[in-house]
């Protein structure tokens, strides 16, 4: 006896089928991002030919032909009957604005990039259980993750900061705010964007980010309210400091081992009443849930950054953590579908 769904060899094929063609959609972002494809169909609002799009781009007309052909066969371009291209609706947010909180296409990059590196390597590693950490990763690394989820941190900065209760009254008058895991410092930068007199700090382990943080700051002119320093979050000694605590995709990605002192330091670091902000994945905690839609990100993840030494934990492990640390009150909420955002006081 099996609890598994009656479903047919085709239906099977074409699951594997589907997958494969995931893998032919992401080459193809890429492509297309790397060569400023979307970009350029975006601008052409009255809609433009393959032909006129690669004489633009000084590309080879017959390869962008075929490239146009298949991202309208993968629903992302829509060709009219005299052969003009237009962007897919809401593609032109996804794949052409760099801007927008929605931009996705850095993801197909990284996937075409680093993450297919580390898998070349997982053979090798599911057989000496070797670990390449982020850190070890280097400089471009660092710059792409923070690029990748710029989107993130407009959503923290813009929405889920100001929609707790008190934060936007008290970073407005001049409040602090720590950012554990900082990276290159795209959190720091918005949030001191969104709050013009608040003051922001950053910590992180990884030298490289926090080299192109201390570069990013400067390029934004806020060296004067906005600093980093290389330290480890189990490590740091602030005491009743801040108002806010932040940590962005960083949770699953500290140690096991360092988990419960990075966030007891949080706990530490916050003025009483202080509020911690945490966004990440939820890894699903019943098997039954493995394929939910909303774990996607989170199974993903577990997944590309198995060998980073990362473990992506349960909602179960996450409440434990927090109230260990000394938080009292913990809610959640689930965003954008994949992320988990969590709320924390300390008394
Ligand atoms: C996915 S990145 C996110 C970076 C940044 N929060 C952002 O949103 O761009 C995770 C970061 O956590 C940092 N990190 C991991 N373990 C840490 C620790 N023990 N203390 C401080 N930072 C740590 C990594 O070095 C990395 O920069």
């Amino acid at each position: 006896m099996t609890d598994q769904p009656d479903v047919t060899p085709k239906q099977q094929l074409d699951l594997i089928w589907d997958y494969i063609k995931g893998f032919h959609a992401v080459h193809l972002i890429a492509i297309g991002t790397e060569l400023g494809l979307f970009e350029a169909i975006n601008k052409a609002t009255e809609g433009i030919t393959a032909a006129r799009l690669a004489h633009m781009l000084g590309l080879h007309a017959p390869y962008v032909e075929i490239w146009c052909k298949t991202g309208c066969a993968y629903s992302l371009i829509h060709i009219d009957e005299t052969g003009h291209l237009r962007l897919a609706p809401h593609m032109d947010q996804l794949l052409a604005d760099k801007d927008s909180p929605r931009y996705i296409a850095d993801y197909s990059l990284a996937a075409t990039g680093f993450y297919t590196d580390d898998f070349r390597r997982y053979p090798e590693f599911f057989k000496s259980g070797e670990v390449f950490t982020f850190q070890q990763h280097g400089p471009e690394f660092s710059a792409q993750i923070g690029t990748m989820i710029s989107g993130f941190h407009k959503l923290i900065a813009y929405k889920l900061l100001p929609s707790v209760d008190g934060v936007a009254e008290t970073l407005a008058a001049g409040g602090n705010i720590l950012d554990v895991g900082c990276g290159t410092g795209g959190l720091l930068i918005q949030v001191a964007l969104a709050n013009p007199t608040c003051r922001c700090v950053g910590i992180d382990v990884d030298k490289h980010g926090i080299e192109q943080a201390q570069a990013n700051i400067v390029a934004a002119g806020l060296e004067n309210r906005v600093s980093v320093v290389l330290a480890d979050g189990s490590e740091v000694a602030y005491e009743d400091e801040f108002d806010a605590v932040t940590m962005c995709e960083v949770l699953h990605e500290l140690p096991l081992e360092v988990r419960g002192e990075v966030l007891a330091g949080a706990c530490k670091a916050l003025k009483a009443g202080g509020v911690m902000l945490i966004l990440d994945e939820t890894y699903p905690s019943r098997s039954a849930d493995l394929a939910a839609r909303e774990y996607n990100l989170a199974i993903q993840t577990a997944f590309n950054e198995l060998i980073w030494g990362n473990i992506v934990p349960t909602a179960e492990e996450q409440d434990e953590l927090l109230h260990f640390a000394g938080f009292v009150r913990v809610e959640r909420s689930q965003i954008a579908t994949y992320l988990t955002a969590l709320t924390a006081w300390k008394l």
